[in-house]
C-alpha cells in the first residue's frame, strides 16, 4: 500500500492509501461520520461508515480532539461536492498523537489572540493560501532572474553602512565596533554588478520604523536586482516585465490558494498587461492638489491615502517618477532635466496596497558621491569601500528593491501584512 498525500489523489482513484493527516472537525450522525482533515498539502474529507470500520474504531472518530494527528488507510474517492474532487472512505484509523481544547476553534477569535497563536494558526486554510503565494512569488522570482542571466549574491546582514538613512537601524555591537541589522542590500549589489553585470539579492532586511501599519513589518524580505551599463528606462523596463511575470506564474500555479482567499482573479490579470503608466512626482502632486488634496505640496513625501488616490486612476500598477532630490536617499543620480529631482521610482500596487517597489539610477560621478554622504551626515569612512565603485571604472547603474510581503498582501488581496511572514516582526511583537 502506497502512503500518499492528497495532492496526489488523482492518481490512486478507487486504490487502497495511507495517509498522515490532522483532524480539523468532524461531524457524525448514527451510522456515519465526517472528518475533516488536513495533510499540510490539502484539506480533505474523511468518510467513516460504522458498518465498514467496526464500533470501536466508530466510537474513537467521534471522540476525536481538533488537532489530533492520526494515521488512515482507506479508499481514495472522487467526490464532486468538495474543490479538491476527492475524499478518503476510511478503513481503518491510529492516533499518533492526541490533542485536547485546541485554542483556535471554528469561531472567530480577535487579532491579538491569533497573532499570540501564530505558531497555531499558520495551520489554518487561510494561511496555507497565503504561503503558497508568497512560495510562487520566490520561486518565480529566481526563474525570472536566472533566465535572464543575472547571478545571485548575498549581501551581509551585519553592516557598517546605513543605504536608507540612519533613523530606522538596528543597532548590535561587532565585537568592540557598532554594527547594524542591513536596512537594504544596495550598496553591496552595487559593487558586485561591477563585478558580475547584472546580480540580486533576495533575503532579510530591517527597519527600526515605529510605524504601526497594515504595510510596514520590522523584519521583512527585500528583492533586490542591480544591473551595470542601464540606465533609469531601462530598469523601469525590467520592474514592469518582473512583476507581470510574478502576477501571471501567481494566476497560473496558485488556483487553489486564490480561490480560498476569494482573489477575483480577473482583477490579476489586468495586472499582467504592459506597460505599467509612468506618472511623474510633479503630475502626481498637481493631481492631489486638483482633487483637493490640500496637506501636501511640491516637495513633500506621499503618505498612503496619497499613493492610495493616485493609484486608483489606473487599473494596473504605476510608477511615480522623479521625486525631489531632498526626500529621497544619498545615492540616487540627479535628473539633467530638471536638477530638483532624482532619476527614481517608485511602483505603487492598486488597490490601497501601496509602494511595492523602490529603485533609482545611482549617482555615479565620484566627486558629487563623496559630497552627498558627506551632506546627508553619513561617516566617509565607513563608505570608502562604497566610494571606489565611483573611482574605478564607473558606469552608469541602476537598480530597486521589491518587498515581498507587501506583494504577497496585495495578490492574496488580504488586508493586513502581519499575515504574509509566517512569523511577522511588528513593532512590539516578538511573540512567538
Ligand atoms: O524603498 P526602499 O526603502 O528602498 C530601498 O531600500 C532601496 N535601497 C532598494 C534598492 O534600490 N535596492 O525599500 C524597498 C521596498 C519598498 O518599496 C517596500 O516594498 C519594501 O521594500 N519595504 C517594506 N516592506 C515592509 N515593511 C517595511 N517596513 C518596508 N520598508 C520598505
Ligand atoms: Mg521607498
Amino acid at each position: 500500500m502506497d502512503t500518499i498525500t492528497m495532492r496526489q489523489a488523482g492518481d490512486y482513484v478507487d486504490k487502497q492509501v495511507k495517509i498522515h493527516a490532522w483532524v480539523t472537525n468532524k461531524r457524525s450522525s448514527g451510522k456515519i461520520a465526517f472528518l475533516q482533515l488536513r495533510d499540510g498539502h490539502e484539506y480533505f474529507q474523511g468518510v467513516v461508515l460504522k458498518n465498514q470500520v467496526g464500533e470501536e474504531t466508530f466510537e474513537l472518530v467521534k471522540h476525536l480532539g481538533q488537532e489530533t494527528s492520526v494515521e488512515l488507510t482507506g479508499v481514495i474517492q472522487t467526490d464532486d461536492r468538495s474543490s479538491l474532487g476527492y475524499e478518503l472512505l476510511v478503513e481503518s484509523i491510529k492516533v499518533i498523537g492526541e490533542s485536547h481544547e485546541y485554542p483556535i476553534t471554528p469561531k472567530d477569535h480577535g487579532t491579538d489572540f491569533l497573532m499570540d497563536h501564530r505558531h497555531l494558526w499558520l495551520r489554518s486554510s487561510k494561511q496555507h493560501a497565503i504561503m503558497q503565494i508568497r512560495n510562487e512569488i520566490i520561486r518565480s522570482t529566481y526563474e525570472f532572474y536566472n533566465d535572464r542571466g543575472f547571478i545571485k549574491v548575498d549581501p551581509p546582514i551585519l553592516t557598517g553602512s546605513s543605504p536608507e538613512g540612519t533613523t530606522e537601524l538596528f543597532h548590535t555591537k561587532y565585537f568592540d565596533e557598532d554594527a547594524f541589522l542591513s536596512q537594504s542590500g544596495q550598496l553591496y549589489l552595487e559593487a558586485a554588478a561591477m563585478a558580475f553585470g547584472k546580480v540580486f539579492s533576495f533575503g532579510p532586511t530591517f527597519r527600526a520604523e515605529k510605524s504601526k501599519t497594515r504595510r510596514h513589518l520590522i523584519e521583512f524580505w527585500m528583492m533586490e536586482p542591480e544591473m551595470a551599463n542601464y540606465n533609469h528606462e531601462e530598469s523601469l523596463k525590467v520592474q514592469e516585465e518582473y512583476v507581470a511575470f510574478v502576477v501571471r506564474n501567481v494566476i497560473d500555479h496558485c488556483g487553489s490558494a486564490l480561490s480560498t482567499l476569494e482573489r477575483d482573479v480577473a482583477t490579476l490579470e489586468e495586472y499582467t498587461k504592459l506597460p505599467y503608466p509612468r506618472v511623474s512626482y510633479t503630475e502626481a502632486i498637481e493631481l492631489l492638489t486638483e482633487n483637493g488634496f490640500d496637506d501636501i505640496e511640491w516637495g513633500d513625501d506621499f503618505g498612503s491615502p496619497h499613493e492610495t488616490f493616485i493609484a486608483s486612476k489606473y487599473d494596473r500598477p504605476i510608477f511615480i517618477v522623479n521625486y525631489p532630490k531632498a526626500i529621497k536617499p544619498f545615492y540616487m543620480k540627479i535628473n539633467p532635466e530638471d536638477p530638483r529631482t532624482v532619476l527614481c521610482a517608485d511602483m505603487i500596487a492598486p488597490e490601497g496596497y501601496g509602494e511595492i517597489i523602490g529603485g533609482s539610477e545611482r549617482e555615479n560621478d565620484y566627486e558629487i558621491m563623496k559630497e552627498n554622504i558627506t551632506k546627508f551626515g553619513l561617516d566617509l569612512d565607513a563608505y570608502q569601500w562604497y566610494l571606489d565603485i565611483s573611482r574605478y571604472g564607473s558606469v552608469p547603474h541602476s537598480g530597486f528593491g521589491m518587498g515581498l510581503e507587501r506583494v504577497v498582501a496585495w495578490l492574496s488581496g488580504i488586508e493586513h501584512i502581519r499575515e504574509t511572514a509566517p512569523f511577522p516582526r511588528l513593532l512590539n511583537r516578538l511573540y512567538p
